[in-house]
């Protein structure tokens, strides 16, 4: 089973407002989207289409909270979450149709106590016997300290689960140190991390020290439409390219990578495989949308379609423009 830890889960609204504008009363046309959102969630909804068994989990509470848990189970995804006191955000999506603009309102989300980080390490134990592939995504809501993800993925680790870390900051920085079987910086997040700006050649040397020195096996970076960087064990690096297609949203678009991957890697495949699945579920998210999710057909074709370039040597890599 694949199992999803989204600490900080949202309702994801997306409505509908012509001429759009700030301090004057909006009304709003229409809602487009109200859906359960947060990274781990939309990693478990593309592991379901991928025909994988998945299990949600986190932090929920109050109405928001029974929203995200009932609408899953509606979409057929099973969850097993912590219920926390406080409630849930809701992050709104302002779509302008006749401006075109797009205004974001990020909701703080509540505040977690140390008994309910108890419980959820407490649950985490529980469902480690199950679990093959574990995947922490995004960041934490308050009164969770940074390291929350080195504490986490340790636990795992004693079992041999296969953990994936994608987040950013200092989430990642500290997460890093307990080395996760996998991470999935995009590249800002890689330059982020690095102090500076970096081309293709410089992040993938970047990806591969971060590999040797935190001992992670498979470092993953997505740069969307360009090429994706994988780095397995140190040495060997893939350079994907994804297939051309005609972006409808790409957000959500790097945890339906993740999502390929963690199901790639459940199945043991092999990486040039593993890798093709994760570019073509991630381009299939960024053509569909939110308002529609890709069918299974659409990933299998899509993933015919990747490039992926194998590069062994030092020498192979002064090849790379
Ligand atoms: N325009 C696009 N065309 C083809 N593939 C895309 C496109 N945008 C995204 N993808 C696919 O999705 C993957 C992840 O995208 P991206 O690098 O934007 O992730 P991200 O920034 O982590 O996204 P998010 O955090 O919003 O989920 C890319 O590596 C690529 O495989
Ligand atoms: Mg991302």
């Amino acid at each position: 089973m694949i199992l999803t830890v989204t600490l900080n889960p949202t309702v994801d609204r997306v409505i509908e407002i012509p001429d759009f504008r700030i301090s004057r009363v909006n009304k709003i046309k229409r809602e487009r989207i109200r859906i359960a959102g947060g990274k781990g969630i939309n990693v478990s909804r593309m592991v379901k289409i991928l025909g994988e068994e998945t299990l949600a989990t986190g932090w929920i509470g109050g109405n928001n909270g029974r929203f995200i848990k009932e609408s899953l189970k509606r979409e057929g995804i099973f969850t097993d979450f912590v219920k926390i006191r406080e409630e849930n955000r809701v992050n709104i999506t302002i779509l302008d149709p006749v401006k075109r603009g797009e205004t974001h309102l990020v909701d703080r989300g509540p505040r977690v106590s140390p008994e309910e980080i108890e419980t959820l390490k407490k649950k985490l134990r529980k469902l480690r016997k199950r679990v093959k592939v574990v995947v922490f995504s995004g960041s934490a809501p308050r009164g969770v300290g940074k390291d929350i993800y080195y504490f986490l993925i340790r636990e795992f680790q004693e079992d041999k689960i296969v953990t994936i870390l994608d987040t950013s900051g200092e989430y990642l920085k500290k997460g890093l140190k307990a080395n996760p079987v996998m991470v999935k910086p995009n590249e800002e997040e890689a330059e982020q991390l690095a102090g500076r700006k970096m081309n293709l050649k410089e992040l993938i040397c970047w990806g591969r020290s971060l590999g040797r020195e935190n001992r992670i096996k498979i470092v993953v970076i997505s740069r969307a439409e360009k090429e994706v960087i994988v780095i397995k064990e140190k040495e060997k690096v893939l350079i994907i390219d994804p297939p051309l297609i005609e972006p409808l949203n790409a957000v959500g678009a790097g945890d339906a990578l993740v999502a390929g991957f963690a199901v790639g890697l459940a199945r043991k495949e092999k990486i040039e495989k593993i890798s093709s699945l994760g570019v073509a579920a991630g381009a299939a998210s960024a053509e569909s949308g939110r308002e529609s999710f890709p069918s299974l057909e659409r990933i299998n074709e899509l993933t015919k379609r990747v490039k992926v370039r194998n590069f062994w040597s030092l020498k192979d890599y002064e090849k790379i423009k």
